[in-house]
C-alpha cells in the first residue's frame, strides 16, 4: 500500500484503532458527501422528504447502485438502518408456532440470538444451536455439522456468513441449497460480509439476506440493506407502518415492498445517501488491492500472536474471514485485558470469552499500518509475560 490512507480517516491521534469490525470509520469524502446531503435536507426540508418530490428518487439510487455491486434485481432489497433492523423485521414476518426450530450455530452475534429468542419464548419454539466444528476447515464437516441437526421441526435456518465473535467465513452455499430442498426458510446475516467479501445475492439463493453497509463498505452509520427473494415481497411486514404500507395510485416502478420500507415516517436518510460515494471512494482506490494488502497484514499478525501464544487458530485461513481474525490468547479476564489494552497501550479492540476461550479480535483497515500491528503484538506480549508472574 503506497497511499497514507490514515489521512482519509478522521480517526482519532495517537489511538492504534483496531476494531473496523464492530464500528468502522467512514472515509472523509464519503463523510463529507453525507454532510453534504444533510445540508440539502436542512436547506429544503419539505423537497428533500416528500415522497412525491425528491424522497423516492434519491432512495433509490443507492438501492440501485448496491443492487448492481451485489448481483440482484434492484427490486429485491430495500434500505434499513442496520443489520439488526433487518433481521427484526423478517424474524417478525414469520409466523412461528409451537414446536418449530430455528436452527442457528453456536457461532452467531448475541444480539441476533435475542431478536429470536425473544420470539420463541412467546410461542414454545426452539432455538438449536449446531456446534460448528473447529478448526474450520473443511466445507464438507460444516455442511454435515448443521445438517445432521435439521430435522422436520426446522422451520428456520439462520446462519451468520460471517461470524462476529469468531470471525470466519461460513461456506453457507450447500447448506442453503440443502435447507430449500427441505422446506425450511433461510436467513443469512452478512452483517459484515458487504464489502469484505465476494457477494453475488441471486446466486446465493437465501430467503432473505440483511447487510451493512456501515462496517466494511464504509459508509457512515445507520446504512444496511435487507434482501428478499421475490417469493416474500408480499409477506414481509415492516417494522414501522406508515404512509408507505398502503399508497394509492403506485408508480409502475415501485411496490409495497419498496413503499412500505422506504417510507416510514420522517427520518434523515444521509448514510443510505452517502452509499453511491462509498462504492465510488473504494473503486477510485483500487480497494480490492487495498483489501488484499490488509489481509495479509492480519494473516501475518495472527502468525506471530499464534507464534508467541501457541494457541491453535480456529480455522484455516480458507474460512478466515478477510481482514478479521479472532485470536485466542491464554485465558485471562477480557475485562482486564481490554482495560490493560486500552488504557495503558492505547490499543483499541475487542476481547471477550468464547466458549471458555479468550480471544482478541484484530480488525486490519486501510488506516492500519505495520505499526499497529507490531503495538499490538507488543501489548500482548507485555500483558502475558506479567500474568505468567501473577501480577494481573
Ligand atoms: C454477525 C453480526 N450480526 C449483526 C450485527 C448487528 O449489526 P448492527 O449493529 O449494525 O445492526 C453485527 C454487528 O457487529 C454482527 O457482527
Amino acid at each position: 500500500m503506497t497511499t497514507n490512507f490514515a489521512d482519509y480517516f478522521l480517526l482519532q491521534e495517537g489511538l492504534t484503532f483496531l476494531n473496523h469490525g464492530s464500528f468502522g470509520s467512514c472515509p472523509k469524502p464519503v463523510f463529507q458527501n453525507y454532510q453534504d446531503w444533510q445540508l440539502r435536507l436542512e436547506n429544503q426540508p419539505v423537497a428533500f422528504l416528500d415522497q412525491e418530490r425528491d424522497l423516492i428518487t434519491n432512495l433509490s439510487k443507492p438501492r440501485e447502485a448496491l443492487a448492481k455491486e451485489f448481483n440482484t434485481s434492484a427490486q429485491n432489497l430495500v434500505r434499513v438502518t442496520n443489520a439488526t433492523t433487518g433481521l427484526n423485521a423478517i424474524a417478525r414476518s414469520i409466523a412461528l408456532a409451537e414446536g418449530d426450530e430455528i436452527l442457528t450455530t453456536d457461532h452467531e452475534y448475541a444480539a441476533v440470538e435475542n431478536t429470536w429468542e425473544f420470539l420463541v419464548r412467546k410461542v414454545g419454539a426452539k432455538i438449536v444451536r449446531a456446534q460448528v466444528t473447529l478448526p474450520l476447515a473443511s466445507e464438507d464437516v460444516f455442511f454435515e455439522d448443521l445438517v445432521s441437526q435439521m430435522s422436520k421441526r426446522t422451520k428456520i435456518l439462520l446462519l451468520s456468513h460471517i461470524t462476529s465473535p469468531t470471525a470466519l467465513r461460513f461456506p453457507i452455499k450447500r447448506v442453503i441449497d440443502e435447507a430449500r430442498k427441505r422446506g425450511i426458510i433461510t436467513v443469512i446475516d452478512g452483517a459484515h460480509a458487504p464489502g469484505l467479501i465476494d457477494l453475488d445475492l441471486d446466486a446465493l439463493g437465501a430467503d432473505f439476506y440483511v447487510g451493512n453497509c456501515h462496517k466494511w463498505l464504509l459508509a457512515p452509520k445507520g446504512a444496511g440493506f435487507l434482501w428478499a427473494h421475490p417469493n416474500w415481497h408480499q409477506k414481509l411486514e415492516p417494522l414501522v407502518i406508515s404512509h408507505g404500507w398502503n399508497v394509492k395510485d403506485r408508480k409502475e416502478d415501485r411496490t409495497a415492498f419498496l413503499d412500505s420500507f422506504e417510507i416510514q415516517g420522517t427520518q434523515d436518510p444521509s448514510a443510505w445517501l452517502a452509499v453511491p460515494a462509498a462504492l465510488e471512494f473504494r473503486k477510485t482506490h483500487n480497494w480490492a488491492e487495498v483489501s488484499k494488502a490488509c489481509n495479509q497484514r492480519a494473516q501475518e499478525l495472527a502468525q506471530r500472536v499464534a507464534a508467541f501464544t501457541k494457541l491453535p487458530s480456529l480455522s484455516t485461513p480458507e474460512f478466515c474471514a478477510p481482514q478479521m481474525v479472532a485470536m485466542p490468547v491464554p485465558k485471562t479476564d477480557p475485562r482486564k485485558l481490554k482495560a490493560f489494552l486500552l488504557n495503558e497501550r492505547k490499543v483499541e479492540i475487542p476481547v471477550f470469552s468464547w466458549q471458555d476461550q479468550t480471544i482478541v479480535r484484530v480488525s486490519i483497515a486501510a488506516y492500519n499500518s505495520q505499526k499497529d500491528a507490531d503495538n499490538l503484538l507488543a501489548a500482548l506480549q507485555i500483558y502475558f509475560a506479567d500474568s505468567t508472574s501473577n501480577t494481573r
